[in-house]
């Protein structure tokens, strides 16, 4: 028997932030799980919106995620155990990805390795399926790792490309899955973290 884990966990957006509240949502039964929401934009809405819900929040900028390890300690001072990019756009320094193997999931809103890298993200990401013709796209819920997009897939959940698809409905099939799957990955990590 394991004791019941009581983790903290932190979500990184940098924007709308509608997976973070997903997130937030499906956990609010869970009250012994409990969550800190970072972001590198001062004004993301999603900020507003944790804050809204009693979710605590902390911003930094370039220096402080990059220089130095003030927000690695802000994790650590927090006991941390699992970090989930949820829309996040800047790269993990070393040691935060060092001080959590296989515990930073991230987000990514195509099949990869398809459609990843620098830049792929957003609507970068379903231009780019498009002017392909793929007819499948999808999510990709993965471990980051020191390389953009590259980390061992946890999920991989598919979706048609459809022929009248335009980058935003597209965008809305894939946020459809989004929703459903990373809090049911999230939690799939949270039953893990006990043994
Ligand atoms: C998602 O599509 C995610 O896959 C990508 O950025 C988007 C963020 O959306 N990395 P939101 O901010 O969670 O609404």
């Amino acid at each position: 028997m394991h004791a019941m884990p009581m983790p903290h966990i932190a979500i990184f957006a940098s924007g709308t932030g509608s997976n973070a509240l997903r997130l937030l949502e499906y956990f609010r039964p869970q009250p012994s799980i409990t969550f800190t929401v970072y972001s590198n934009k001062q004004d993301a809405p999603v900020l507003a919106k944790a804050a809204a819900m009693d979710v605590p929040v902390y911003t930094f900028g370039r220096p402080a995620f990059y220089q130095g390890d003030e927000v690695l300690e802000h994790l650590r001072q927090r006991d941390t155990q699992l970090i989930v990019l949820a829309g996040f756009l800047w790269m993990v320094p070393p040691a935060i990805i060092a001080a959590y193997p296989r515990r930073i999931l991230n987000l990514h809103p195509s099949l990869l390795p398809r459609h990843g890298g620098k830049g792929m993200y957003g609507h970068h990401v379903h231009a780019a399926v498009l002017a392909a013709g793929d007819q499948h796209s999808g999510i990709t819920l993965h471990f980051a790792n020191e390389q953009y997009d590259k980390g061992d897939i946890l999920l991989q959940a598919h979706c048609p490309v459809l022929p009248q698809d335009t980058p935003d409905s597209l965008a809305q099939r894939i946020r459809q899955l989004e929703h459903r799957f990373l809090p049911v990955a999230v939690e799939h990590l949270i039953q893990q973290l006990g043994n």
